[in-house]
């Protein structure tokens, strides 16, 4: 095992078209900025995922990973600022069912990047599948991506509730995006913290706001990041401050903060018992 702790940050928030991509996109390079060696996992096989957004041209996957030919280095894409992102694949969709062999090749293949790496962000995709619960129940941070409509705060206050009711997750970052005022974000959290405190056992910390800007839109068209094209923008000051407090985490200490055992965490059956 190796001994150099990592912090492993899940982007979610329930609903799609909230912002996640973005968020994990533009948090990773401002972490990169902030001289962390960061790790874009792409857990979303949907159509905006992080190579189409970014333009990267994927050559191998995670498949090849599993099967022996190739190793996580080799996979993994250069994105901006510096990131490494590892693109998403049909091979993730089956990570609980892997033969032996595979499983031991995925584990080894972490722990080989391991240390080359300080924060792995995760970008998990839309809705409540047993693949999203499965990223985020290994990770040690999970941010819920949350913005102004009814159906972004149910979607995300039923993924928290299974979430900690079913898994044992106690702890969510909140980040609003899309917010037309720093009033606005604030108000959204706390509505969403009211109906949390009354029914779930966890806490919700607020991270901060992402405002409104045309430049994401902009930047998504371009397929650059939003940090790199537009690095002065309202959002790209906002997701910078974002990320100077995800730098402040503390990483956690014993086996918790070692790849290995995101990586074994997340290679476990996803036993969801009762209903939601
Ligand atoms: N802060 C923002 N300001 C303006 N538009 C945004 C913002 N964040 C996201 N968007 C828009 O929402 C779309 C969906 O974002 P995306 O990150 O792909 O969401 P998700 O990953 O949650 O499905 C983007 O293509 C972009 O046009
Ligand atoms: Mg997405």
């Amino acid at each position: 095992m190796s001994h150099h702790p990592i912090k492993v940050v899940a982007v979610t928030g329930g609903k799609g078209g909230v912002g996640k991509t973005n968020v994990s996109v533009n948090l990773s390079v401002a972490l990169a900025e902030l001289r962390r060696r960061v790790v874009l996992m792409d857990a979303d096989l949907g159509l905006a995922n992080v190579d189409v957004l970014l333009g990267l041209k994927v050559t191998h996957t995670v498949a090849d990973v599993l099967d022996g030919t190739h190793s996580l280095r080799d996979i993994l894409l250069n994105g901006p600022g510096g990131i490494k992102v590892v693109p998403a694949t049909s091979g993730v969709q089956q990570l609980a069912q892997l033969s032996t062999p595979e499983h031991a090749a995925l584990v080894h293949a972490f722990s080989d990047i391991a240390d080359q790496l300080d924060v792995l962000v995760v970008d998990t995709a839309a809705g409540i599948s047993d693949m999203v619960v499965s990223f985020v129940r290994a990770s040690q941070e999970v941010v819920i991506v949350v913005c102004d409509e009814p159906s972004s705060i149910t979607d995300a206050y039923a993924l928290m509730k299974l979430l900690n009711k079913e898994h044992n997750v106690y702890r969510f970052r909140v980040i609003a995006n899309m917010t037309r005022s720093a009033q606005e974000g604030r108000l959204l959290f706390e509505k969403l913290n009211g109906v949390c405190e009354r029914f779930l056992d966890a806490s919700l910390q607020y991270l901060g706001h992402v405002p409104f800007d045309e430049n994401v839109r902009k930047a998504v068209q371009q397929r650059k990041a939003l940090i790199e094209m537009a690095p002065r923008s309202k959002a790209s000051l906002a997701i910078r401050a974002l990320a100077e407090k995800v730098d402040a985490w503390p990483v956690q200490s014993g086996p918790r903060g070692h790849l290995e055992f995101f990586i074994e965490r997340l290679l476990e059956a996803n036993t969801t018992s009762g209903a939601y």
